[in-house]
């Protein structure tokens, strides 16, 4: 079967306060309002402070997806925590998440860095087919990590976090799939230091390779290309056409990337959302917020078919198709 019997139960969403406009990075930085909207589309985006970890964003956003859902803590039967940015090396972010929920279930992260929720996806409808329950949250405080005197990398991220839960439900559908990987050349998109290849120490941690670096126009093209790409093996993989998405939610890193994979898919551009322009690029959070986005502007009813594709460092991509079931 190439859709998985799994329907979204629910969503939910948690950004942080404080909003940061391109006009306040303009004060410390040597860009522009107009620079970074016409480059990425971005206008503001949030960041999580000083107190607030990646699991604090996470936990809001499960508990407002099991609100949605109708659900409590006590029906999850899994938790996963999509994250590029964990609370801490070891361990992983997701049993802390769990613990904030009273659970001791089954918890752990996935890094598939911005394609992490795509992936996810994947992971927790192949369990929920199996009968689980599972919580899937993607989750980001990407701003601790970039270097912010970096104007070509800082503009980008923002913090944030989106959740679903899953369980399998007759008539639902959710897939096909198609992930893949290229890690051929990781510095493309990377942060060299603070893993075992090359572990941080307070020295190195002073230095730019404790901080991400990328480069840009490289990984601007790998986006558009393998975003497109994917979202036509979905499409072929379940012998439909690019006129049967109601909706393409499209991984959040720049405006002009999801216009151009919408432009070579043939999709009109007003059947593809976004919301990169108030969270800049949240990582894997940043297709579950859109989702929250999406619903929240009326754009989801059950029935409604989304086109889900995502891509970020590794490189790594990822795209599903979903039929809306949920609320
Ligand atoms: N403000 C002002 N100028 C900036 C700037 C900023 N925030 N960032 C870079 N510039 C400058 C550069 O220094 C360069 O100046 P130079 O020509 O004097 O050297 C100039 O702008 C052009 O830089 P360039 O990198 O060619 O710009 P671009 O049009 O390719 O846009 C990105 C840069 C990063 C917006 C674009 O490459 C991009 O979006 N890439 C994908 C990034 C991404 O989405 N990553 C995450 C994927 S999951």
């Amino acid at each position: 079967m190439i859709a998985r019997a799994v329907a979204v139960l629910g969503l939910g969403a948690y950004l942080p306060d404080r909003v940061v406009t391109n006009d306040d990075l303009a004060q410390h930085l040597d860009t522009s309002d107009e620079w970074i909207r016409t480059r990425t589309g971005i206008r503001e985006r949030h960041h999580a402070d000083a107190s607030q970890a990646t699991s604090d964003l996470a936990l809001a956003a499960a508990r407002a997806a099991l609100d949605d859902a109708g659900l409590g803590p006590a029906d999850v039967d899994v938790l996963i925590v999509a994250t590029t940015t964990p609370d801490h090396p070891v361990p992983a972010t997701a049993p802390t998440v769990a613990a904030g929920l009273g659970l001791e279930v089954a918890a752990f992260d996935l890094n598939a860095a911005c394609s992490g929720f795509v992936y996810g996806l994947d992971v927790a409808s192949r369990l929920a087919e199996a009968g689980a329950t599972v919580l899937l949250v993607g989750a980001e405080t990407l701003t601790r990590y970039v270097d912010p005197d970096d104007r070509s990398i800082a503009v980008l991220f923002g913090d944030g976090a989106g959740a679903v839960v899953l369980r399998a439900q007759e008539g639902a559908e959710m897939g096909p799939f198609d992930l893949g990987s290229d890690g051929t050349d990781i510095s493309m998109l990377w942060m060299r230091a603070g893993g075992s290849r090359e572990p941080f120490d307070p020295v190195a941690h002073a230095d730019p390779s404790s901080r991400i670096g990328m480069r840009g126009g490289d990984v601007y093209r790998h986006a558009v290309a393998r975003m497109t790409a994917s979202s036509r093996a979905v499409l072929d993989a379940a012998g439909r056409d690019v006129a049967d998405v109601d909706l393409m939610v499209g991984h959040q890193a720049n405006l002009r990337i999801l216009a151009a994979v919408a432009e070579r898919l043939g999709l009109p551009e007003e059947r593809c959302q976004v919301s990169v322009d108030r969270h800049g690029n949240t990582s894997a959070a940043s297709i579950p917020l859109a989702l929250v986005d999406a619903r929240a502007q009326g754009r989801l009813e059950p029935g409604t078919r989304l086109l889900l594709t995502a891509f970020g460092g590794g490189l790594t991509w990822g795209s599903c198709l979903l039929t809306w079931g949920g609320r």
